[in-house]
């Protein structure tokens, strides 16, 4: 007698041999999973902040890879004194897991992401050791995007962008994201969207709590206060940058 009720599908087989190039039969390149280790260190980042270098990725312009600068890495090798290492197991690596965890956060929700998210792709081993791998922002003219700093210093804090920046914070605030290191204008970049030819602002670090206990997750309210106060954080940073000459008129 056939069976009946709430039995499981037959599994289906699915063949996950690397694609083969037709004319040559070898195996096609892996594309940005190279078989080994991504090999960044013979080449010159693109930016560097305080704690990241960041690569163009070598296979592919439209992503960055950014690793942890290696004087960081040395200082995770390091014992600390035990008050120090308790709750940093993963040191340096905790923003890999905050980023990767409001990307994630991003999703419980139905309905579009938030427009001033990035693109995170994946985690991707390398020279470097781990690296994440997200969307290069550009300009317009396909120049790495300009950080809000760059945009103040250079005098291009025009009104379209002060009209995007009071949009992003706009979303911000609607948006449950938690972003630490939001006061930050090195971590907001003017990046142009070509399918709505348009600029906007893009987070491109400083996701997540960096607090012992993530009182902005458990508490919506606590989170929204606490946007409240980096956005007013942001502005008082934003005046003193335009206070000071911007770049191009120093001698
Ligand atoms: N996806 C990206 N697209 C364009 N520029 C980026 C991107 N990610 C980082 N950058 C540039 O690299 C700089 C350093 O990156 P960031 O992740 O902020 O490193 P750190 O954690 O060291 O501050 C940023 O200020 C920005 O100029
Ligand atoms: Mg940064």
């Amino acid at each position: 007698m056939e069976k009946q009720g709430n039995s499981a599908p037959e599994s289906q087989h699915v063949n996950y041999a690397a694609p083969t190039d037709s004319a040559s039969g070898k195996q096609a390149p892996l594309g940005i999973f190279p078989a080994k280790k991504l090999e960044l260190e013979r080449l010159k980042p693109v930016a560097m902040g305080a704690h990241n270098f960041v690569f163009i990725h070598p296979d592919d312009p439209s992503l960055v890879v950014k690793v942890i600068k290696p004087a960081m890495r040395y200082e995770n090798q390091k014992k600390l004194p035990l008050r120090r290492r308790l709750f940093r197991r993963f040191k340096h690596h905790k923003d890999f897991l905050r980023t990767v965890t409001e990307h994630i956060a991003s999703y419980v929700k139905a309905g579009p992401r938030p427009s001033f998210l990035q693109r995170f792709y994946c985690l991707i081993e390398t020279d470097y050791g781990l690296a994440s791998v997200t969307k290069a922002e550009r300009d317009k003219e396909g120049n790495f995007a300009p950080t809000l700093r760059r945009l103040l210093r250079d005098g291009k804090f025009d009104d379209k962008a002060q009209a995007a920046l009071e949009n992003f914070f706009e979303e911000f605030l609607k948006s449950d994201v938690i972003i630490s290191d939001i006061h930050n204008i090195d971590n907001l970049v003017y990046s142009y969207d070509e399918e709505k030819d348009t600029s906007r602002f893009i987070v491109i670090d400083g996701l997540g709590e960096s607090t012992l206990l993530p009182f902005c997750a458990y508490f919506k309210i606590f989170n929204r206060l606490q946007k409240l106060r980096k956005i007013k954080k942001m502005r008082k940073a934003i005046a003193t940058t335009l206070a000071t000459k911007p770049d191009t008129e120093r001698s």
